[in-house]
């Protein structure tokens, strides 16, 4: 599967989703998620994503493999979203800084 990693949090850009076949994003109120469960491993959303944020599960970092079941986790827990929306307004701020985990919003 595919997976949302830290670049995401506190950006949220959404254009991810809309690219999505498998309907495999999940929201919450500063990052997303992909359900491993639906994913299908087409990879459509990594060019999407304006942050770099999604990487194929086996691409990843040591220092990010904890993503994949934070994913998972979360995945279950969360809403879908099925269509894109503006991303969080101070989106800019958190483009690219390091170690955003511990702000989260889980
Ligand atoms: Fe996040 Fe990138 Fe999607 S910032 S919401 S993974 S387009």
């Amino acid at each position: 599967a595919y997976v949302v990693t830290d670049n995401c949090i506190n950006c949220k850009h959404t254009e991810c989703v809309d690219i999505c076949p498998a309907d495999a994003f999940r929201e919450g109120s500063n990052f997303l998620v992909i359900d491993p469960n639906e994913c299908v491993d087409c990879g459509l959303c990594v060019p999407e994503c304006p942050e770099e944020a999604i990487f194929a599960e086996s691409e990843l970092d040591d220092s990010d493999i904890h993503f994949v079941e934070l994913n998972a986790d979360l995945a279950v827990k969360w809403p879908e979203i099925l269509e894109s929306k503006e991303p969080l307004s101070d989106h800019q701020k958190w483009s690219g800084q390091p170690e955003k985990i511990e702000f989260l919003v889980s």
